[in-house]
């Protein structure tokens, strides 16, 4: 495969940020695909997005105010409301009113669940509804299930949601790299002895692993398993059965691993997102059911940093040789996972493009390789 066949995916959700990095009156600014955004939390709650230049002259319109409704540019004091609508231009005097709407800022979809905001990046070229695909959502973990039967008989608004973020731990990391590279480090299974060699994660013999992989939507599914004595050492530590679990992986970059403890569950959703083309970035949010789990925080927060760490730096070395742009190989079946991404990402570009239905190129098989 040659590096510079390389595209980024549109038409999808892409990980925006986690909620509670935005308060409501609050906006933050962010790139995305190389798009500046502006993210608003409305005083109700509800977060939108637009895209972060006026239309007058091009300041961006974060370097103005948000008053928790309208957002006022710092130049000429234009105001659009939280949709991207201009809704009022001060210098126009009385006589001059105009259609403002030939003055909207471009908006983009957004969604909020269980603690995480998703924004729907279009093709300029080739727009396509964002209904097509829907966000990552992970069983169980809805807003209300986590809040208890009192406030079962009400629908949760906005607001709730935000307040309440379902997951208990979120960590994000930049990494400097094209997206498909943090991607396909995500789903790498021959990796892990060499560039997370830790006493506590493995031992440095290679075992031979044999999995089972389905087709799922948008992607694929390493089938229900349980952890071996080695690879579960951590999960042994605190749940004390016999854990089992299960990976999948879906476009544009979503992997989600549940391992299930007797009955309970915890689930680690990572979302890659591309910033530039130099520039991705990791989130890695961790849900679980085991109440005394939260007490370990500072533990897993430094194991999840380490762990990511790890996967970043070996992501830097790799641009020393990625900037010959050398044609790089793939082996089975170790790599059968980063080429399944890449069919599935020339699928969805191909079956957007002729306005089709998605067809999973993944067909199940059991891989083989040792780690
Ligand atoms: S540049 Fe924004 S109002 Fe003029
Ligand atoms: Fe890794």
């Amino acid at each position: 495969m040659k590096n510079n066949d390389n595209f980024v995916l549109r038409n999808t959700w892409y990980y925006a940020l986690p909620s509670n990095q935005i308060k409501p009156g609050m906006m933050i600014s962010r790139i995305f695909l190389g798009e500046p955004v502006l993210l608003v939390r409305d005083r109700d709650g509800k977060v939108s997005a637009m895209q972060d230049i006026c239309p007058h002259r091009a300041v961006p319109l974060s370097c103005g105010r948000f008053d928790g409704q309208e957002v006022e540019c710092c130049y000429h004091g234009w105001r659009f409301n939280s949709g991207g609508r201009c809704i009022a231009i001060p210098s126009l005097v009385e006589e001059q009113q105009m259609d403002l709407s030939r003055f909207d800022v471009q908006s983009y979809a957004v969604r909020e669940a269980q603690g995480n905001i998703w924004i729907y990046m279009t093709d300029p070229n080739n727009p396509q509804p964002a209904s097509e695909m829907e966000i990552p959502v992970i069983p169980g973990f809805d807003e209300r299930s986590l809040r208890g039967a009192s406030l079962r008989s009400r629908s949760v608004s906005q607001t709730d949601a935000a307040r309440m973020p379902t997951h208990q731990f979120v960590e994000v990391v930049k990494f400097p790299c094209f997206v498909d590279h943090a991607v396909v480090g995500l789903m790498d299974p021959a990796h892990s002895p060499y560039v997370h060699r830790a006493w506590w994660w493995r031992n440095e013999q290679l075992h031979e692993e044999v999995k089972q992989f389905d087709a799922s939507p948008y992607g694929f599914t390493m089938r229900r398993h349980r952890l071996p004595a080695n690879g579960g050492r951590l999960y042994w530590l605190i749940g004390g059965g016999v854990p089992e679990t299960e990976i999948s992986f879906r476009l544009p970059g979503v992997r989600i691993e549940e391992t299930t403890i007797n009955n309970h569950r915890v689930v680690n959703l990572t979302a890659v997102t591309p910033i530039s083309d130099t520039e991705t970035e990791v989130t890695f949010a961790l849900y679980w059911t085991l109440p005394w789990v939260g007490f370990f925080k500072p533990l897993i927060h430094v194991l999840v940093r380490t762990f990511l760490g790890q996967d970043r730096t070996v992501v830097e070395k790799q641009q020393i040789g990625l900037k010959y742009n050398p044609v790089l190989r793939l082996i089975k079946d170790s790599d059968m996972q980063a080429q399944w991404y890449y069919q599935l990402k020339r699928e969805y570009a191909r079956s957007v493009a002729e306005r089709r239905e998605f067809v999973n190129p993944v067909k199940g098989q059991i891989l083989r390789w040792r780690a």
